[in-house]
Order: C-alpha cells, then structure tokens, then sequence
C-alpha cells in the first residue's frame, strides 16, 4: 500500500444520477478481483431486468478466456429457439486479452480492441455492462476506467472481504484498504484528471446466507465503516440460492421466470429472489433510458428450465 492512498467519500450520489451524456450509454463495470463472486451471474441479471424496463442494453465480456457470460447468453439464444420464447437479448461482444508477446505491444492492442467495442456499444445503448474477470488484467484495469458505476459483487464472507481491506481478527477494525480499494482509488484518479465524470462504486453483498449467523451480522458491520473509509455505497444483494447455478444452462434469469400454465414453478423463494434483483437495480440509481421504449412484452412463457429448487 503507498501512502498516497486518502479515505475518500463517494462523490457519486448525487453526480451520477444527473442524468447521462446525451447519445451517450451509461457505462456500469462489474468488477471484483476475487474469482466467483457472482460477477457474471449479476451481469446477465442486471442486463435483462433493464431490458424488461425497456432500456437498450449492450454486453462486454472481458472475460473472454472463461467466457462465462458469452456461454451464458449463447445458452439464452439456444433455449429461446428451441422453446420458440421471445427473450430480451442484449447486443453482446467478448474482448480476448492480446497474444502479442510484447507487453507494450500487448497492452496497445487491448485497449484499442476494448475501444473498438465500446464505442459502438456506448454510442448505440442506453446500458453498456462489463463483465470483467476475477484476476487483475490489463483489459480489467482500463474497464475500470470507463465505469460510470462500478458494482463490485463480495460474497458474505471475510475471505471476500479481503481483497477490499484487512481486517484485525480480535477487534474487526480496519487495519488498512487493500489492492483493489487503491487500485479503484487509483482508477477514479485517473478517470477525474481526464475530466470524466465521478465514479460510483456500490458494493453488493451476495449469496447472503437466510440465517442470522454472527459472520452475517460481522460482515454488515465492518462493510458499513469501510464504505465511509474507502468511499463505496452498499447495496443489500442476492441471497445464497441454488436456482442462480440452475439457470445457466437455459441462459435464463429470475426475471424471465413467470407464472402461468406450462411456465416454470416459480416458487415463493424464486419471486422474493426475483424482488432481490430489482431492489439492486433500484438501488444502483441508474438514468432512466435516453428514450424510454415501451415496455417489452412479455417473454412467452418459457418451461421449466429444471425442476424448482429446493431450498
Ligand atoms: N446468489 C447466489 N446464490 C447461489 N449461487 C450463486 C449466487 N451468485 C452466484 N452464484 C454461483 O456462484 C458461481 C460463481 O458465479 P459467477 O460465475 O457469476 O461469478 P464470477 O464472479 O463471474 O466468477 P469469475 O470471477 O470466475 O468470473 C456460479 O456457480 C454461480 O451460479
Ligand atoms: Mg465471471
């Protein structure tokens, strides 16, 4: 950690949510170092419940060696075909990191490929969502750089924690921000001396366990005093539920499940999962959509991609 880190408030609140550049997509990163921690599930969830609202929305895989989001979204074309259901797809493009061996040579074409998918991205959709990989890339870095909102996913648990701050195991105090909080710092730096408008950064909590345990409770905790110390909002999350493995193969989302003869069993548990979703969404207070379009119809009642999930 250098010193140059400063606890700094999140400037975004009010910033962010003046409205957006006319022409211009807001552009929200999801982003998190740490590997599974519902990076690409939240993408595709986040996509499709704005798309539901209308808006246009564009997808940007910059994990493209996993591919996780582009196999997600092949899934929801195949099972749109096959089952003949009408689903919101976003326009979706995938950046793979350079093969030049040259590091300098590698990090020109990275960001001359990642700006030759975001422009067009940016200047035909209202939303651009970045799907970023769980390691520190160079294509992960200049992401950063773009967001308008970065939404950082941190499953409930004080090993995810870390890559945000250490904390002392007896007092839970912060004992100092880690990489990624400066390397967010860092990047919120750069983007206000290149004259961008301010980041907002909201940490989500996921997989949040139905049980009061005390890691729970820890967690809430520590999360509140490092936001006002490094600068994020929180945001309350998606609980731990299985029906989010389940609905990959199908490239579905909690949002197009619906009630009705021959859909799929949408339990209690799947509508209060669903009502999850939309209250991150309103909780990132993204700009309405340049030009509203009315609301998408329905999606034709998709079946049962797998039996409902028992929890
Ligand atoms: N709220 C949740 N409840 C249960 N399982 C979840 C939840 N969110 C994500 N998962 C599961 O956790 C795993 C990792 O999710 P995902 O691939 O979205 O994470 P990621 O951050 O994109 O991972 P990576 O860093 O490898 O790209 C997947 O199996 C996904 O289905
Ligand atoms: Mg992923």
């Amino acid at each position: 950690m250098t010193g140059s880190f400063q606890a700094a408030a999140n400037p975004s609140i009010v910033q962010t949510q003046t409205g957006r550049v006319p022409g211009r997509a807001h552009v929200l990163v999801i982003g998190n170092e740490k590997g599974g921690s519902g990076k690409s599930t939240t993408a595709l969830h986040v996509a499709v419940a704005l798309m539901v609202e209308g808006g246009r929305v564009a997808t940007l895989d910059l994990d493209a060696r996993q591919g996780t989001l582009s196999r997600y979204l092949e899934n929801r074309a195949a099972y749109a075909q096959r089952k003949g259901a009408s689903l919101p797809m976003p326009r979706h493009a995938s950046v793979p990191l350079s093969t030049l061996n040259d590091r300098q040579s590698a990090e020109t074409d990275e960001r001359a490929r990642l700006e030759a998918a975001l422009e067009p991205a940016v200047s035909g959709a209202d939303f651009v969502i970045v799907d970023t990989p769980g390691s520190d890339t160079h294509l992960s870095r200049l992401a950063h750089t773009w967001a308008d909102t970065l939404l950082t996913p941190l499953n409930d648990s004080f090993i995810d924690l870390d890559l945000l701050a250490r904390i002392d195991p007896d007092t839970l105090r912060i004992v100092r921000p880690s990489i990624y909080a400066e390397a967010v710092w860092k990047q919120r730096q750069l983007r206000a001396m290149q004259g961008g408008r301010p980041v907002d950064w909201i940490v989500m909590r996921n997989r949040l366990s139905s049980l009061a345990a005390r890691n729970k409770r820890d967690m809430a905790a520590v999360i509140e005093v490092l936001a006002k110390r490094i600068g994020f909002r929180v945001a309350a999350g998606l609980s731990e539920r299985v029906i989010y493995k389940e609905l990959f193969l199908s490239g579905l989302t909690l949002l197009d499940l619906r009630r009705g003869s021959g859909g799929p069993s949408l339990t209690l548990s799947h509508v209060a999962a669903r009502q999850e979703v939309r209250d991150l969404v309103a909780a990132l207070n993204l700009p309405r959509a340049a030009a509203p379009a009315p609301p998408a119809a329905p999606a034709t009642e998709p079946a049962t991609p797998v039996p409902p999930a028992e929890e």
